[in-house]
């Protein structure tokens, strides 16, 4: 029997709103499985050797260390940036004091594997992919987002095309609570429909002329900030305020979110931790739009694919 994806009503709620809320994805036995898995590396990783890189969204300091940028197959952790001291002193023990592992869980991981591209729930990601209009979906990064009791981050607005950015913008968000997401503990919040008004305006790049970090590039002039075939609102160039809608999700709940959304989540001050687990795809060099036309992966991308050049295919 082949999976199943979504139903029209929820591709024609997700064209519209641009995220789709999926309750009891996973059960709640799977969400405890990965969470023990998920503190089991917390405990493991060493401190020795570790750069101490500090996860920012700030577009000032973006990280752009070695550690960072060569984390594309393999698994790292990135450090909450209150985690620690004036003296720059760790002040949480590390299982507490890490904001993010990544970027290649999906595959390093048989258990996050199992809920990324392989067994019935790959199959059924690969199935909600290919509703939602993906001619070659695949999965170029993954994380898991811990959102610290008392130091989680807030991640102001932002779009996630700019950060995995094809030309023409092509990326989809699979995020995963694996704990309750409340307004307590920083749930994410949705400009609902910003996809249809909101073109990416920069993409996030490694420094040109071997010069080591990162920089955002304009984009805006290339002609290259919508995906194909979006339907855009009349307000979209107006000055616009937006409006953020909370998603508060039990844990299980799958959330799809489009490249060019416009979300955003608050501090974790609360006692209670954030864990979800999140992967993006994009439409991969064996797409081809219905005029023939692909999508192109640039290579000054922050993030590279792995050795063999290919990111993972998301097919049943
Ligand atoms: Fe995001």
């Amino acid at each position: 029997m082949s999976a199943v994806g979504l139903t029209p009503a929820q591709v024609a709620q997700f064209n519209s709103d641009g995220y789709l809320l999926l309750p009891e994805y996973l059960s709640l036995e799977t969400c405890a499985d990965l969470l023990s898995v998920t503190r089991k590396m917390l405990a493991d990783f060493p401190l020795k050797d570790h750069p101490m890189t500090r996860f920012s969204t700030d577009e000032k300091d973006h990280i752009g260390d070695d550690y960072f940028l060569t984390s594309n197959d393999k698994i790292r952790f990135f450090f909450e940036e209150d985690a620690f001291s004036s003296s720059g002193e760790l002040t949480k023990p590390k299982e507490q004091a890490i904001n993010k592992i990544g970027h290649f869980l999906h595959v390093l991981s048989p258990e996050f594997a199992q809920i990324s591209y392989t067994g019935h729930i790959g199959a059924r990601n690969a199935a909600i992919a290919k509703d939602l209009g993906f001619r070659d979906p695949r999965i170029l990064q993954s994380m898991v987002i811990c959102k610290q009791p008392e130091i989680g981050g807030a991640v102001p607005p932002h779009q996630d095309s700019t950060f995995l950015y094809t030309d023409p913008p092509s990326a989809v968000g699979f995020w995963i609570a694996l704990e309750d997401a409340t307004v307590k503990n920083g749930c994410l919040s949705f400009a609902k429909g910003s996809h249809k008004r909101s073109p990416v305006k920069s993409r996030f790049v490694r420094k040109a002329n071997g010069e080591m970090g990162t920089t955002f590039l304009d984009v805006s002039e290339e002609n290259a900030a919508w995906p194909r075939g979006i339907e855009k609102d009349n307000t979209t160039g107006k000055n616009f305020t937006e409006n953020y809608t909370l998603g508060e999700v039990k844990a299980g709940t799958l959330v799809l979110i489009h490249g060019n959304l416009l979300h955003k989540s608050e501090r974790n001050l609360s006692e209670k931790s954030r864990f979800i687990y999140t992967f993006h795809m994009i439409e991969g060099p064996e797409a081809l739009s219905d005029d023939g036309l692909g999508w192109t992966y640039d290579d000054r991308n922050w993030l590279q694919p792995p050795a063999g050049g290919e990111f993972t295919k998301l097919a049943a």
